[in-house]
């Protein structure tokens, strides 16, 4: 028998409630420089809808729609628990960014940006960056992830990596009952542009570190600084390894099945988004009695860095709203053992409350 759902057309499934529930999305184009773009805004409950644009080379039409509305549904749920006055979206770019990217697309989609008013404040995900975004933001006011000299954060990696760091401190303080990670072993899968900086932050707590990559300088870099670091081959084995924390920096899907099984570490805290391979991942966890550390929730240093971008940038004040990301994570734990759920559950509860409620990001958490 056919699923009626698999043969439904994108349209159809956005405005079944159950399946989006998206505001609005915009398709563009522009013949002259073969721009082709989809802007999805799931909502704007707390502000304008804030998320990054991503250029990739879809298979399908469909297919781009689909990514683009998934990723601004995800946008909304991190912007919440981030504490920022902003809803969720996302765009995306149909193509392939090695060969298609040129400096009148990006002017042409940063009209598109324009056109919304203020509606969506766009960023870089993948297959965009910094220098691109100083290319879009030539054409609107609500573009961000620019470069300082052009009046952006730069890099968002820093925060991005300390907002992780204190995810773990408050799941340390679940598991362990102290804040810190002094004396526990935490394994790292992925040591790029966040990984790098979550060893330094770690090592500056007294943990002891290990760490893959599937890039060997990647690995060599880490080493040559912080020559206690360990280093083993691949991430199947980093999970194997006896460890206390188990932190994945690298993409998306990390905790699978095989995954979940074999890890001897009782807390997961990381960075790549999308870790939970699958629906039940996160119950499976919770089984084992390993704490899991929402990737959304723990990962929103980067999107905070760009939001403050709007009020013009100061790193101070950037970092001292992502060391709330410790309290948020610590709010979760506590809802989901309230609710008897895992605390992905728990944190989709939250974020969706504080949504429903349009709660402002002064009064979000206020005890
Ligand atoms: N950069 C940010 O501000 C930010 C913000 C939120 C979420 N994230 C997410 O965090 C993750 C890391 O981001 P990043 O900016 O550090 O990316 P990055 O590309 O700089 O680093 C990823 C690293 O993972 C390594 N890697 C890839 N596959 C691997 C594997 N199978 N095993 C071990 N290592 C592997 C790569 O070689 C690379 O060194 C991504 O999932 C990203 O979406 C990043």
């Amino acid at each position: 028998m056919t699923d009626v759902r698999q043969t439904e057309s994108v349209v159809a499934k956005l405005f079944r409630s159950e399946q989006g529930g998206h505001e609005q999305v915009v398709l563009c184009q522009d013949r002259a420089s073969g721009l082709k773009a989809v802007i999805a805004l799931h909502s704007t409950a707390l502000g304008a809808a804030l998320g990054g644009t991503r250029f990739f080379p879809y298979a399908s039409d469909d297919e781009a729609v689909e990514d683009a509305l998934n990723l601004a549904r995800g946008m909304s749920y991190k912007n919440a628990l981030a504490g920022l006055d902003h809803g969720g979206g996302k765009a995306v770019i149909i193509g392939d960014p090695d060969t298609d990217k040129t400096e009148q697309l990006l002017l042409a989609y940063g009209r598109f940006v324009a056109s919304l008013g203020g509606r969506y404040v766009t960023a870089c995900d993948v297959g965009t960056y910094v220098s691109d975004m100083d290319v879009v933001a030539r054409e609107n006011r609500w573009t961000t992830g620019r470069s300082p000299e052009n009046g952006g954060a730069g890099d968002s990696s820093v925060l991005t990596a300390f907002g992780v760091f204190q995810g773990m401190r408050a799941a340390a303080r679940v598991q362990w009952g102290e804040p810190s990670l002094r004396g526990r072993r935490v394994g790292i899968a992925g040591v790029g542009k966040v990984g790098k900086h979550l060893v330094q932050h770690l090592v500056d707590d007294g943990a002891e570190v290990v760490v893959t990559d599937v890039r060997a300088d990647a690995v060599d870099a880490i080493i040559a600084r912080h020559p206690q670091v360990g280093a083993v081959g691949d991430a199947e084995v980093l999970v194997r390894t006896p460890l206390d924390v188990y932190a994945p920096c690298a993409l998306g899907h990390a905790l699978d099945d095989p995954t979940v099984a074999a890890l001897t570490a009782t807390v997961v805290c990381g960075a790549a988004n999308n870790q939970l391979a699958h629906p039940g991942v996160e119950k499976d966890l919770a089984d084992r009695g390993i704490l899991y550390a929402p990737d959304y929730v723990v990962n929103a240093g980067g999107v905070i860095q760009v939001a403050d971008e709007l009020h013009g940038f100061d790193f101070d004040r950037a970092k001292a709203k992502a060391t709330k990301i410790y309290d948020t994570t610590l709010a979760i734990f506590d809802r989901a053992k309230a609710d008897g759920v895992p605390p992905a559950v728990a944190a989709d509860r939250l974020a969706e409350h504080r949504m429903a409620e349009r709660t402002p990001a002064a009064e979000w958490l206020r005890p």
